[in-house]
């Protein structure tokens, strides 16, 4: 049997991280993590029990109470599975601002950390290669042009009856990319030893194909 490592993917909004890992898991029977969803789950709690943005402290107070299971595959947030209100248009506008307190990336790094003990894990986000997992022995940047992930990322929400203009969601996206690369901590940044993939050009099936490959390519080098 070929033996397990860990693989790092990280990326900005919309470049087919989680489609494309999700696949990939599958396709070569690994856990697959969004690390994404552990943000956008304590974004929603703190937006549900009105908890000050600003205040650090209170933040990170609610966070100390805010369990984050992982059970078999997938992730429990004080008991409950998530559901579709994490990619509402107020928890994504206000993600970025719970996920720039240091004091959160800590505890949500180490919470990541304590899950992914073994081999055998693709953890997607913003972090992964930089901070959360530096021994992956896989590391890639998945990316695309803004111009490329907007339209994407419109579509979704066309599919899924949201009404918006494809305009608002390149302004949005170009300042979540903003906030995620020039925060303190954390930033989205591409690791020297990353394996870089700019996939505007492709579909994602291609994108999955690519990824396959980088894997493949990792045990016969
Ligand atoms: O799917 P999408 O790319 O829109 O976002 P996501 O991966 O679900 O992440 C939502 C937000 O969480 C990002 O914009 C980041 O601000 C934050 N995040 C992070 O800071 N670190 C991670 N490892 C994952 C997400
Ligand atoms: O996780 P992340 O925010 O990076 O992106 P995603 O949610 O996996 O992908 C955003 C949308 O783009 C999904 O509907 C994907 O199926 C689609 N996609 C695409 O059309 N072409 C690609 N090469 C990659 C993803």
């Amino acid at each position: 049997m070929i033996k397990k490592i860990n693989i790092a993917i990280d990326g900005p909004a919309a470049s087919g991280k989680s489609a494309a890992a999700a696949l990939l898991a599958k396709k070569v029977d690994y856990n697959y993590m969004d690390t994404g969803i552990m943000y956008r789950s304590f974004t929603e709690y703190c937006l549900k029990k009105q908890i000050p943005f600003d205040s650090e402290d209170l933040v990170t107070q609610a966070l100390e109470l805010f369990e984050m299971k992982w059970v078999n595959g997938h992730f429990l947030f004080n008991g409950q599975p998530v559901t579709d209100e994490i990619y509402s248009a107020n928890v994504t506008k206000n993600v970025p601002k719970i996920a720039a307190l240091p004091e959160v990336r800590k505890i949500i790094v180490k919470r990541i950390q304590d899950i992914v003990k073994t081999q055998g894990f693709i953890v997607v986000g913003r972090d992964i290669a930089s901070v959360v997992l530096p021994d992956a022995q896989l590391k890639i940047f998945l990316t695309s042009s803004l111009h490329a992930r907007s339209i994407r990322r419109y579509k979704q929400y066309i599919k899924e009856g949201i009404n918006i203009k494809q305009e608002q969601v390149y302004e949005d996206m170009l300042l979540r990319d903003n906030t995620d690369k020039n925060r303190s901590t954390g930033r989205l940044i591409i690791v020297e030893d990353a394996k870089v993939l700019d996939n505007s050009d492709y579909d994602l099936q291609v994108t999955v194909a690519k990824l396959t490959s980088l894997y493949h390519n990792y045990f016969s080098h």
